[in-house]
């Protein structure tokens, strides 16, 4: 994944722990890099390990620490320095969820290297949407509950999400129900 990725977790990881522990990551991880330059592709390993030994030395499950990441990702990355992108993406929660399957075409101009996930979302009457995700990586669900509420966030609008179908052979995605007052 783009540096940008590694970067984020890392700003997250430091203002939350401190800079020692974002230390004792890099070294459990078996990592000398320090420094991640956003444009530079990384192997997805590298943020894997970095989830991993932040799980073992914060004691956060690594699910919970996904979920948390999905929320910074879109309120303190996303916000800071794509504002214009999330903008763009729609005026409320529902159009935004909507026109998510084209979010990450924008994103391709930035960084063309990109592997993104997929998205189909069908809404399911006036105040919920199906949200269906597709990914060539494993184990990201929870890092998309946690976008799904940054963007309720982000519009200012109470979410519930719901995993309602979890990635397995029978299905090749894993299906969020997000519903709004
Ligand atoms: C704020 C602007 C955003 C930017 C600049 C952005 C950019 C990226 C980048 C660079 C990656 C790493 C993929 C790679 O390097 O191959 C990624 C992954 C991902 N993005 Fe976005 N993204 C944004 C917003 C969103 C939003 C709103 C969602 C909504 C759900 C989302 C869902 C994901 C997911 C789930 C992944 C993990 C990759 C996977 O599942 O295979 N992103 N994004």
């Amino acid at each position: 994944m783009y540096g940008i990725v590694n970067k984020a977790l890392q700003e997250m990881v430091c203002a939350e722990y401190g800079s020692e522990t974002w230390q004792k990551i890099l070294l459990k991880a078996g990592m000398m890099e320090e420094v991640f330059l956003s444009n530079e592709p990384y192997p997805d390993s590298t943020t894997y390990s970095i989830v991993g030994a932040t799980s073992t030395l914060t004691g956060l499950p690594a699910e919970q620490l996904l979920q948390k990441f999905g929320r910074y990702w879109v309120l303190e990355t996303g916000r800071r320095s794509y504002g214009h992108l999330l903008k763009s993406g729609g005026e409320n929660l529902q159009d935004f969820l909507i026109n998510l399957p084209n979010f990450h075409a924008k994103i391709f101009l930035i960084y063309p290297n990109l592997q993104p996930p997929e998205f189909q979302c069908q809404p399911v009457g006036a105040h919920s949407i199906k949200v269906k995700y597709f990914s060539h990586r494993a184990g990201l669900a929870p890092f998309v509950v946690g976008l799904l509420f940054g963007i309720g966030e982000l519009f200012e609008t109470t979410v519930t999400v719901e995993q309602t179908k979890t990635r397995a052979a029978a299905n090749d995605f894993d299906e969020f129900l997000v519903v709004w007052e």
